[in-house]
């Protein structure tokens, strides 16, 4: 068997890096439900396992995939993408200053938004891709932790993690970058100098909108790491084990996935910007995206699922999303079915997304079934 940095990345994923059962030679590994782990006469865990709380055998063959995927030191699975970025925040020191960007997954920011009230951290929030902004809102020295997204969620803002990086570690910050709408396959930012990433694996790394988990991976194996691995353990926010079965059968199909969606994204993108009532369209593969130049330099072999453009108001974004029929109308995206949203509707009062808004997130269907749904909800 070749070493798996000799192969490249979609043969190690659709082997799931030779995960096999050791004992059957099975192909496909074992669910392993069991939460205790038989000890020997000498009080020591043969096995390698304790208790479920802490580790999972079926945990583990998803966990290196995507460690060597994201060319990380190591990754650790949660319950949930939310549990996985609170546990990085939680990991900060009480009060610490922190810079997020104005675009980003609503629910995270709501929450930081909710504990920096409590006093729990100082925020402050930057435009996203601006370094000039962040070189502002940044505190030399004081400053722990940039959070990065890229692309945003829902408006498709693009970042630049190296500059970002650069401008956070010279003031003595971490970088941690939600990387879960361009995935793994698209772009690595530890290979930029992020210090961490972290993904909704709910998303395009399942694929299959059939599993709740989140997935944080670190460039390299620090005292911010080893907490983080103690406070999953200790509270015990960890994926299930038919969740983490189903995530690496999932995962193997990621490559042929991401591919196929992003060059629909693409070519709806593209028609979306010659259709008349649509005043805006946000995809970072357009070349009249304020963040092209960006996304050319750090995503490769597509731009994503997700777009999203703007109607005229928010009653108009409402009847599109209701008249569209092959798109479906719920919250999620990144799996091989294709769902739309009116975002504002979702968010209510305290969105900051503009209130006519709608965001596609593109799946695996026919290209022309696609446009044409989007074509007759729009024209009509
Ligand atoms: C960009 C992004 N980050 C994080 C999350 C949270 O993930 P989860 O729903 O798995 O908790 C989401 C969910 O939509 C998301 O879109």
């Amino acid at each position: 068997m070749p070493k798996h940095s000799d192969l490249k990345p979609s043969t190690v994923t659709a082997q799931a890096m030779g995960a096999r059962d050791p004992t059957t030679r099975a192909i496909i590994p074992p669910l392993i439900a069991s939460a205790p782990y038989e000890r020997s006469s000498d009080g020591s865990y043969p096995g390698g396992h304790s208790y479920t709380r802490d580790q999972n055998p079926t945990y583990k063959p998803c966990e290196k995939l995507l460690a060597h995927l994201e060319k990380g030191h190591e990754a650790l699975l949660f319950s949930s993408g939310m549990a996985a970025a609170v546990t990085v925040f939680e990991n900060l020191p009480f009060g610490a200053h922190v810079v997020i960007p104005e675009y980003m997954y609503w629910t995270l920011r709501l929450w930081l938004e909710e504990m920096s009230r409590k006093g729990r951290f100082v925020l402050d929030s930057s435009p996203n891709g601006d370094l000039d902004a962040l070189r502002e809102v940044i505190r030399p020295g004081v400053t722990k932790l940039v959070w990065v997204e890229t692309p945003s969620n829902p408006t498709c803002a693009i970042t630049d993690i190296s500059g970002t990086v650069e401008v956070a570690h010279q003031a003595g910050a971490r970088v941690v970058v939600d990387g879960t709408i361009a995935t793994p396959v698209i772009s690595r930012p530890l290979e930029l100098g992020a210090d961490m990433v972290m993904h909704s694996a709910t998303k395009q790394l399942n694929g299959h909108s059939d599993v709740l988990a989140g997935v944080l991976i670190t460039a390299c194996d620090d005292e911010d790491w080893a907490n983080i691995k103690q406070d999953r353990s200790i509270r015990g926010a960890v994926i299930g084990p038919f969740e983490a079965w189903l995530l690496l059968r999932g995962l193997r199909t990621l490559f042929l996935r991401v591919a196929k969606a992003s060059e629909t994204a693409q070519q709806i993108a593209e028609m979306l910007v010659e259709v008349p009532n649509v005043t805006e369209v946000f995809y970072p593969g357009l070349a009249l995206h304020r963040g092209h130049d960006v996304a050319l330099r750090q995503m490769h072999g597509g731009f994503g699922s997700i777009v999203s453009f703007r109607v005229d108001g928010y009653n108009e974004a409402s009847r599109v999303v209701r008249a569209l029929r092959v798109f479906r109308n719920a919250t999620s995206l990144g799996g091989v079915e294709s769902l739309v949203e009116h975002r504002a509707q979702v968010e209510g009062l305290q969105t900051n997304v503009p209130e006519d808004l709608v965001r596609l997130s593109v799946g695996i269907e026919d290209v022309d079934d696609l446009a044409t749904d989007l074509k007759q909800s729009l024209m009509t």
